[in-house]
């Protein structure tokens, strides 16, 4: 993911909210399309200034309770990839404010880990209370900065608030163990303590729920961190830390820095006090954090890039499999690591699957996700939009067809067509990478071992999907994917209850569900001698 937002130096206005009208970017615009824009950016401006007045917008980075600049006053203009227009400048920061940070939630661990888990809980049920409060609010943020359609921004925050709440209950239910002791004059104990300081990296396409994700189990357990969110996204972080503090969660125990990314990242590995890094993004930062972790030997969980098959077999229900798989492709704009990549379809419902299927998807209304009816935001960014025309051009020229879309749409930005391609082989772009875009490749098969070869024909292993109404080749299929989570029948799968991760080069450790918590905890192994009575 490429960082294109601009850094101003040395300005005065940090953190200062502008609003400004059109940035240059939509002034070059053709005249029609720049006219839509004027009228797309009237509502985006005017619920900006509705969260300016709500105090949800925030511009400053958290540290140790305090809401702060950058040293040298430094900023980055986030804006709205919808309409282009600046939405805030947020502080540039670097190595000395994340220290600073880290520092913070040091302090503040000796005393969060001490905390009952049903005081940890208490916290973590009113922040959970205060994102539901405010949810068309935050949601309105999320569109803001990201672009997604306001009801599927909506969604994520509920989505995103559930993990506190689960983890407002887990924390109840970290349990130590007896050992059953070997030796009769000893008594043998586990003891579960949380990890430490946690440095939480966190991707711009779901700007809360991939924070609360990571946070929630980190601080039921006792732990405290720096976040660090994606330039392109930081207000929901900013909004969600807010209401952390209105939820009583003490200063220190939440903090967050942005900016510069390799220098706050480089500042979370080289320290000593941070032991455990979580990060959600693509598999080359992953492996660049996992080596820069191995120095202190810290913990790591990483939640890397997918390259999900869809798999479509003769004996699908066609309505299922086609909402099924427009739902999981076309989600976020086809902007998550468990999007459908590659759609397998069967031979013998192939045309009929391919003819639906396009229907369906030259129904989604394009366009700023504050207008009614829309299903499809802008991409986040001009290069997001690149990579999907270089791969869609890149599978053209090696053979490729394109059945509807295919290239950006007219609203221009970074709107891109929703897109079906067929003719797909496998040595092309868009089977080995990850599309982030809304571009739906039709791979034919034929048997069902040839599915299972092409499925699992990639490093990555996080979401597989199957649509079948054959309930042994379910479970047969579902056993054969190697990969961390399976939809059968069912395109959206994500949960706070169950466990989110992959196999291969997807990552490594799982969130959400029972398992999310033991990512923040130490084993302790106790042993009492000399008991004999
Ligand atoms: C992701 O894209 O990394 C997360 C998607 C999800 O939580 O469903």
């Amino acid at each position: 993911m490429t960082l294109t937002r601009r850094v101003i130096s040395g300005m005065a206005v940090s953190g200062a909210i502008k609003l400004l009208s059109l940035s240059s970017h939509v002034t070059s615009m053709h005249r029609s399309s720049a006219i839509l824009y004027r009228q797309m950016s009237t509502e985006a401006q005017n619920v900006a200034t509705r969260l300016k007045s709500s105090g949800l917008l925030r511009s400053q980075a958290l540290i140790a309770g305090k809401w702060t600049e950058a040293y040298d006053k430094k900023v980055i203009e986030v804006t709205n990839p919808a309409t282009g227009d600046v939405v805030a400048n947020v502080p540039c920061m670097g190595v000395r404010e994340t220290n600073d940070a880290i520092s913070a939630a040091h302090e503040a661990f000796s005393t969060w880990s001490k905390t009952t888990a049903a005081e940890r809980s208490k916290c973590l049920r009113k922040w959970y209370d205060l994102l539901i409060a405010n949810k068309e609010e935050l949601g309105q943020l999320i569109t803001l900065e990201q672009g997604k359609p306001l009801k599927e921004a909506i969604g994520e925050v509920s989505y995103g608030a559930a993990f506190i709440e689960f983890f407002s209950e887990e924390a109840k239910r970290v349990y130590g163990e007896i050992i059953p002791t070997p030796l009769s004059d000893r008594r043998l104990f586990v003891l579960k303590q949380p990890v430490g300081v946690v440095g939480v990296i966190t991707p711009w396409n779901f700007p809360l729920a991939m924070i609360t994700r990571k946070v929630g189990p980190a601080l039921a357990s006792g732990c405290t961190v720096v976040i660090k969110p994606s330039e392109l996204t930081p207000l929901t972080a900013l909004a969600a830390a807010e209401l952390s503090i209105q939820a009583g969660i003490p200063p220190g125990a939440v903090n967050v820095v942005m900016g510069n990314a390799t220098e706050i990242g480089d500042a979370l590995l080289a320290s000593s006090e941070v032991r455990k890094i979580t990060f959600t993004g693509s598999t080359a930062v992953g492996k660049k954090l996992m080596a820069g972790a191995a120095n202190t030997v810290k913990r790591v969980s990483l939640e890397l890039g997918g390259n999900a098959p869809c798999i479509i077999f003769d004996d699908a229900d066609l309505d299922v499999a086609v909402k099924g798989a427009l739902g999981s492709k076309f989600r976020n704009s086809g902007q998550t690591c468990v999007c459908a990549n590659r759609i397998l379809v069967q031979e013998g419902i192939y045309e009929e699957f391919a003819s639906a299927f396009s229907n369906a998807v030259q129904n989604l209304q394009v366009g700023d996700g504050f207008a009614d009816g829309i299903v499809q935001g802008p991409l986040i960014n001009e290069a997001g939009l690149q990579k999907v025309e270089t791969f869609v051009q890149d599978a053209i020229s090696k053979g490729a067809k394109v059945l509807i879309g295919g290239r950006r749409h007219r609203l221009g930005m970074t709107f891109y067509e929703p897109t079906v391609m067929t003719n797909i082989k496998s040595e092309m772009l868009l089977s080995r990478e990850e599309i982030f875009g809304p571009v739906a490749p039709l791979h034919p098969f034929r048997t069902e071992d040839e599915a299972i070869r092409l499925a699992n024909d990639t490093n990555a292993g996080l979401a597989a999907y199957i649509f079948t109404t054959n309930i042994q080749r379910s479970w047969r299929v579902s056993e054969a994917l190697e990969y961390g989570i399976v939809g059968v029948n069912e395109g959206l799968v994500s949960t706070e209850v169950a466990p989110f991760g992959g196999f291969k080069q997807s990552g490594i450790g799982r969130e959400g569900s029972k398992y999310g918590i033991d990512e923040y905890i130490e084993v302790k192994y106790v042993c009492l001698g000399n008991m004999q009575s």
